[in-house]
């Protein structure tokens, strides 16, 4: 098969329709190329054209496609030694040591295995934690098995900390969430086609409340075989979801009382998304955190799996040897990427722009309430939800006249929600691009 040519575009979407599960219907585009908040995608005459992407792959693109310190930190991870030196190199009987030359050049490392300490993930760790605020990480690769870990931890401080018998611990969790699509997880998803038909579902282990109600959270924390309630601070795929203000503070508040963990779920809302660092800080006090929080996406700067569990001292304590591993959690590569995605982060600077540009958004999309295209704009920094009007079109019609004719790739969320989350780099510009493809589609379709 040629990339790059008119029957391209045919032959990779076929490509991808007769050789892949059908777990995912893509708009029938072929991208080729990304660079900041940019796509490339073939049209039917063979050319590359722009597009502006503000999916950033569900939230995983934050920093930008390619962005250049990502890019050098995972390349200088890879780099081969010089060529001259290979057949040396790799011939060198164990045992003898880099001469002063062969230690000057420089190349990578990748893989090794958790069995050997590498001498990227301590300095990961330890800037994931500072920024965070939290004692301990333990790194996974995928969103999921975060989750995963998170949920095993907070069964086994329930044990070990709490005295709830042996196989009883339960989770609190809230209507309309998104977890992830492991076994577990899916058991308690509201959705139907999140969670059937996958069972049998881990029954009795989670307890389900109104998202944003602390009353039901107040009398959920009441039985003494709850050990967690598990949490996204802004439901992103239920469609952008804000509760209302004060509810993580307080939630923590009620958690604490009742002895239960407070564990949010920030794979989508955290690294500088919601135009702060981390959601729960337009919440919580500075210095107080939740007791566990789970991160994933942008962690790996939009090119390699990164994610990890965070977690106080005391809960991270029911992890002891041999009883839980990842084989690539916290490799050299993994860790080389996740420590520059959190300086990327660190003086705040990438998340007040988020703040900014997500203002700007919204203020400019709110007025196409009263002109009847949108029924409703939510969001928190450069994440935004708009509800578009049934009356006008579906969502998947609306978002592929803004691919095809307006050149801005978005994606539905849920219902008639359009999720709009373009890589926090996104310039002013960028911000006068979207509105204007929304409009002129919505004008279209009327
Ligand atoms: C809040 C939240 N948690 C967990 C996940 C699952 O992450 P992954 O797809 O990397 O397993 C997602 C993915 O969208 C998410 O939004």
């Amino acid at each position: 098969m040629t990339v790059n040519t008119p029957t391209a575009i045919d032959e990779l979407v076929e490509a991808e329709r007769g050789y892949l599960a059908k777990n995912y219907h893509p708009l029938g585009l072929v991208v080729t190329r990304a660079l900041g908040t940019r796509l490339w995608r073939l049209d039917e005459t063979g050319h590359e054209i722009a597009m502006l992407d503000t999916l950033s792959c569900y939230g995983a693109v934050n920093f930008g496609h390619l962005n250049p310190r990502i890019v050098a930190a995972a390349m200088h991870q890879i780099e081969r030694p010089p060529e001259a030196l290979t057949e040396k190199l790799s011939t060198m009987k164990p045992g003898e040591a880099l001469s002063p030359d062969e230690a000057a050049s420089s190349w990578g490392l990748d893989s090794v295995s958790r069995g050997i300490v590498n001498n990227q993930l301590g300095p990961f760790a330890e800037a994931l934690c500072r920024i965070t605020g939290m004692d301990s990480m333990l790194p996974c690769s995928g969103g999921a098995e975060a989750v995963e870990t998170s949920i095993k931890a907070a069964r086994a401080w329930g044990y070990q900390y709490k005295g709830i018998k042996k196989d009883k611990a339960k989770i609190i969790v809230a209507h309309n969430n998104f977890h992830g699509r492991t076994s577990t997880i899916v058991s308690f998803s509201d959705s139907a086609s999140t969670r059937d038909p996958f069972g049998p579902y881990a029954e009795n282990a989670f307890v389900h409340v109104d998202f944003g109600s602390l009353e039901a959270l107040k009398q959920a924390v009441q039985d003494e075989t709850v050990c967690a309630f598990m949490v996204e601070p802004i439901q992103g795929e239920a469609g952008i979801i804000m509760p209302g203000d004060g509810y993580i503070r307080e939630a923590k508040k009620i958690c604490a009382a009742h002895n239960v963990l407070l564990i949010l779920d920030e794979i989508q809302s955290g690294l500088g998304r919601s135009g702060k660092n981390f959601a729960f800080q337009h919440e919580l006090d500075e210095g107080v955190t939740p007791d566990g929080l789970i991160l994933g996406k942008a962690l790996g700067g939009g090119i390699y799996p990164v994610s990890a569990f965070l977690a106080s001292e005391e809960l991270m304590s029911v992890y002891s040897i041999d009883t839980h591993g990842s084989t690539f959690g916290g490799n050299p590569v993994a860790s080389a990427i996740g420590l520059e995605a959190v300086r990327i982060l660190e003086d705040g600077a990438m998340s007040r722009h988020s703040q900014d540009r997500g203002n700007q958004l919204m203020d400019a999309l709110r007025p196409m309430i009263a002109q009847g295209l949108l029924t409703a704009v939510r969001g928190k920094g450069l994440w935004v939800g708009i509800d578009l009007n049934p009356d006008i079109s579906t969502p998947q019609k609306f978002c592929e006249v803004m691919a095809f004719d307006h050149h801005v790739f978005c994606k539905y969320a849920h219902g008639q929600t359009i999720r709009l989350a373009p890589p926090l780099t996104c310039t002013a510009d960028d911000i006068d691009l979207i509105v204007e493809a929304i409009d002129k589609t919505g004008q279209q379709l009327k």
